[in-house]
């Protein structure tokens, strides 16, 4: 897909979808984002936070909600996402979170930031050149030695655990048609030109083994759809990071 025809799969999404899953089914995969972004705004002490890509702002809102002496700016493409974002903020009455309209290929309006993050936004830009672009204009808009992590999908994980599906009888997961995943040694290799690589952690490996295997299996053995909201996402949202077996990846990054 063109950039322009991504651009419109979020805005209709999120006109036609007001609810948790507006940005993503897997709302247990962002609960663990969550928690990881919040451990990060603790760990390096930041007191300024740009979301890039912000989708309807749930997780910056949460973010914003524990952490209310710190001040957040988050941003998306799509005007409905930032529509949806403003309903969210105002409705939890938050006033230390900034929104605005923008496209992350573009130079940002903030600088020096404390920290940005994002949270599977540049796997929607179709092409590397556009992906480094974006991660270019985050570098730009951090302070010296400020912090970017970078939860993105990668090729590897998602290989690995296709692999294992396949093992247990399972049809391959494929990569949707507007994503284009990291390749990790290419994207490590261009960030630590400009970032100290801090952690590089696999988000996504237990669960997955839980939700798209262990779990997918039973639901194959009894003919039944796999539900985003059973209670196996749910406990294996809670367990700790082990392996290398599903697609998203933490890197924590500080600008050199
Ligand atoms: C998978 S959703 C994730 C949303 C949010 N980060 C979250 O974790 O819930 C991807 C989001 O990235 C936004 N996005 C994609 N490309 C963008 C760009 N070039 N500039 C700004 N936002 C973009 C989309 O509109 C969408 O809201």
């Amino acid at each position: 897909m063109d950039f322009e025809s991504i651009r419109k799969y979020w805005d209709d999404r999120a006109s036609l979808d007001h609810t948790a899953q507006s940005t993503t089914q897997d709302v247990f995969l962002r609960e663990i984002e969550a928690r990881v972004l919040a451990d990060a705004v603790r760990k390096y002490a930041v007191s300024t936070i740009l979301d890039v890509g912000c989708g309807d702002a749930r997780t910056t809102s949460r973010l914003a909600s524990e952490f209310k002496d710190k001040h957040f700016s988050a941003f998306d493409y799509a005007q409905s996402m930032v529509t949806n974002s403003r309903a969210t903020v105002e409705g939890l009455g938050l006033t230390n979170i900034e929104l605005f309209q923008h496209d992350a290929t573009k130079p940002f309006p903030v600088t020096g930031m404390d920290m940005a993050y994002t949270t599977r936004c540049l796997i929607n830009l179709p092409g590397w050149d556009l992906q480094r672009q974006a991660i270019d204009n985050i570098l730009s808009s951090l302070r010296q030695d400020g912090i970017y992590v970078m939860i993105e999908n990668f090729v590897e994980g998602q290989s690995n655990f296709n692999a294992l599906r396949t093992r247990f009888n399972l049809p391959e997961i494929a990569i949707r048609d507007h994503n284009l995943f990291f390749i990790q040694n290419q994207t490590e290799e261009y960030l630590s030109k400009y970032f100290s690589i801090e952690e590089s952690t696999n988000i996504s490996s237990t669960y997955y083994m839980v939700s798209r295997v262990i779990y997918s299996s039973i639901c194959a053995s009894q003919g039944t759809a796999p539900d985003y909201f059973d209670k196996h996402h749910e406990l294996a949202a809670q367990l700790p990071f082990s392996g290398e077996y599903g697609p998203v990846r933490m890197l924590c990054l500080r600008k050199k």
